[in-house]
């Protein structure tokens, strides 16, 4: 955009561009605008999962349960009724809806971040000499470390408390280089801090206070830290601000394997994220860890401001926020928004295995335009004088795979204009129809069904060279 501008102010009627001029505006975008242009895009079809997006959102706004953390007036102040949900995909599209806008403290939602930042530094091994890897079935505030004296893992206080004396220890202007991370992290942009935040966090912190003499006395951190030192980073990096815009892309870049979706810019290792994301999935909901991860199947982090992190890999990074908790501490609108999204959508860890049942995949093309492309497909086959009932190593025939895929037309197509056997045997036994009733494609069942009733199924070897014949009876 800024290309097209500047490049239109310089032409005569401000409108009309010329071949080469086109060229220089596109050309320094040109994979992106391909993609675009071309409808390659992760999610293709993203005016329609965004109208579901906005569904979703809707339906969570009604919920009124939850309570708003008041242990400190910064958190105190925000409205119940605040409510947002941002994305962006690992394309670089976006969309947003609701209170995006408004700056909200990380809090516990930064714990993956900064030990995202830890292992890109300093790599899993050094870090994991000082912090296990395990849930730990306890609250997130507890005083309690494992067997070998170490914090649980990096989400719960006792493990972002060490994960944070390992940043500070080697890093100058600790606050101003984690800030400047997460900045990169969000494509540069809103990354803010609040110091009135900082200082509640630090009068009203006696547990935290706890659990680090308590870490001191166990020798968790690294030699000659500073322990109260340490705590008052701790604090700031609660009290880092972000909107839900500015946080779907840190999320977006996690999603996208480190590199920023909006920068292009590498920002952490493949190996801090694969870690970062791990631990995210089995500890990043406090105690409903392992509930989130058995009905949701993501990573997520939330915290006490109410701010979800959820990252669905290889495709987008959400933020959503809203104020209200549920007893465990979660965001009430939140945790419905996470669940809702995957019992629609296919993005559990878990949802992809095969013969499973089917949901509504957002990175496939749409529905109609697939059929469209497969029946002209087969059209061409048919057409070339192929033979319509080849069999693959596993015996099954093109209406196998149409059947089992929910194509109705194609089915149509390969029985009436060319005059596939309707019941093959496949090496297990199974017929199209077979297929069809068991992924609950009914229509498919009802033509298949509704043909054998028709007509006597041809005999075996008369059933090639009928298709340019039967083309226009089909059409
Ligand atoms: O450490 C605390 O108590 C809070 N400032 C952190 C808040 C939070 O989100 C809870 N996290 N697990």
């Amino acid at each position: 955009m800024d290309n097209l501008k500047e490049t239109l102010q310089n032409v005569e009627d401000g409108l009309t561009l010329d071949r080469e001029q086109f060229k220089k505006c596109v050309q320094s975008n040109i994979v992106l605008l391909t993609q675009a242009f071309r409808k390659k895009f992760v999610i293709p079809d993203f005016q329609s999962f965004t109208s579901h997006i906005d569904e979703l959102y809707e339906s969570a706004k009604g919920l009124s349960e939850g309570k708003v953390a008041d242990y400190i007036p910064q958190l105190a102040k925000f409205s119940p009724d605040l409510w947002a949900v941002s994305l962006c995909t690992v394309d670089g599209q976006r969309h947003t809806v609701g209170d995006s806008k408004v700056p909200f403290c990380l809090q516990s939602c930064v714990k993956p971040l900064k030990y995202a930042v830890a292992v890109n530094d300093y790599g899993t091994e050094y870090v994991h000499s000082f912090i296990g890897k395990e849930p730990s079935g306890l609250r997130f505030n507890k005083l309690f470390l494992n067997e070998d004296d170490k914090p649980h893992n990096p989400m719960v206080n006792a493990g972002a408390i060490v994960c944070t004396s390992l940043i500070k220890v080697k890093a100058v202007q600790h606050l101003f280089y984690v800030m400047n991370f997460l900045k990169k992290l969000a494509g540069n942009e809103y990354v803010s801090f609040s110091n009135a935040t900082f200082q509640s966090e630090r009068e009203s912190g006696d547990r935290n206070f706890a659990i680090g003499y308590y870490l001191k006395e166990k020798k968790c951190f690294p030699e000659g830290t500073d322990m109260t030192s340490i705590l008052d980073f701790y604090f700031q990096l609660c009290s880092i601000e972000v909107t839900c815009e500015s946080a779907s892309v840190m999320a977006a870049t996690l999603a996208n394997g480190g590199i920023c979706p909006i920068t292009g810019e590498r920002v952490l290792s493949p190996e801090a994220v694969r870690n970062t994301l791990s631990l995210m999935h089995s500890c990043g909901m406090y105690d409903f860890s392992g509930q989130f991860a058995f009905h949701v199947g993501l990573p997520a982090k939330s915290g006490v401001a109410g701010g979800i992190l959820l990252v669905v890999p290889n495709v987008m990074g959400i933020m959503c926020w809203s104020p209200p908790l549920d007893k465990l501490g979660n965001s009430v609108r939140g945790i419905q928004f996470c669940t809702d999204l995957v019992e629609l959508f296919n993005f559990h860890n878990y949802d992809n295995l095969r013969h499973f049942a089917k949901k509504y995949d957002p990175r496939r093309e749409g529905g109609d335009q697939r059929t469209i492309k497969c029946t002209l497909c087969v059209c061409r086959l048919a057409l070339s004088s192929v033979d319509m009932e080849q069999r693959d190593y596993d015996s099954r025939t093109a209406l196998h795979v149409a059947a089992a895929e929910g194509h109705t037309e194609v089915v149509r197509f390969l029985l009436e204009a060319c005059r596939a056997n309707p019941a093959p045997k496949d090496r297990w036994g199974n017929t199209p129809m077979d297929e069809a009733a068991h992924f609950g494609h009914h229509n498919v069942v009802g033509v298949l069904q509704r043909y054998q009733d028709i007509c006597s199924p041809p005999a075996a070897d008369n059933h090639q060279g009928g298709a340019e014949k039967n083309l226009d009876t089909f059409f």
